[in-house]
């Protein structure tokens, strides 16, 4: 909704570099972003985030409390774990929270707890899973949404591409290591692929 204060995590990946921009630019939302470290802080505020929290070397739920003391209207999640557990600890009153992915959970032994769910009662928010695969029927209107904000300027598309096919298996891996900028791909070419 218009003026949503809003946190992305995994702000300077493929989804969350296109969420940002969408947010903010055209959803009117004022958008805090999480990412790894100094350079990504960086490029998330060149992408649509307000205000950046380098996760990495930062307290997150003493700078979520810094810069939204009045808390969080919808959370965007790409990583699950302890961030969404801190997100919900801070939801105003009929707030949502879009599960998108649980990143930090993908290569642990045990799923994690999340101790705090009742926080979703007692503020009535809604909490929703989605795949985008559920939604392909929508693929040609989302295709032209999406083809429209980037020929006006409000969507840039960032990729990172690995050079050579024989490099798949590394551009996998960049997401793990939050080697990756943007959206990883890897060209067979060795260029970079089009936006049509
Ligand atoms: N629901 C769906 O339909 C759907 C579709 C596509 C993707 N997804 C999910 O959406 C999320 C983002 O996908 P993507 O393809 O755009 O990947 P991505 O965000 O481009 O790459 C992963 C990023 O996650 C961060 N990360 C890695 N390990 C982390 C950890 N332990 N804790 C916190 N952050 C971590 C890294 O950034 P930092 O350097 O900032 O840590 C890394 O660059 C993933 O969870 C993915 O599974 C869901």
């Amino acid at each position: 909704r218009k003026g949503d204060r809003m946190v992305l995590s995994g702000a300077a990946g493929g989804v969350g570099s296109m969420v940002s921009q969408m947010a903010s630019n055209i959803m009117d939302c004022d958008v805090v972003g999480m990412a790894g470290g100094p350079e990504k802080c960086a490029f998330i505020l060149q992408h649509g985030c307000s205000r950046a929290i380098d996760y990495k070397s930062e307290n997150i739920e003493q700078r979520l409390d810094e810069l939204l003391p009045d808390g969080i209207d919808l959370y965007f999640d790409n990583v699950g774990g302890e961030t969404l557990e801190a997100c919900l600890e801070r939801l105003r009153l009929h707030s949502r929270v879009i599960l998108c992915g649980s990143i930090s959970e993908y290569t642990r032994k045990d799923p994690f707890a999340l101790s705090n769910y009742t926080r979703l009662r007692a503020t009535e928010t809604r909490m929703q899973g989605f795949f985008v695969y559920n939604h392909l029927q929508n693929w040609e209107k989302v295709m032209d949404d999406l083809a429209g904000w980037i020929h006006d300027g409000r969507l840039k598309p960032v990729q990172d591409i690995e050079d050579g096919f024989q490099n798949m298996p590394r551009a996998l891996a960049n997401l793990y290591y939050g080697r990756n900028v943007g959206v990883q791909c890897c060209s067979v070419r060795g260029e970079p692929l089009e936006w049509k």
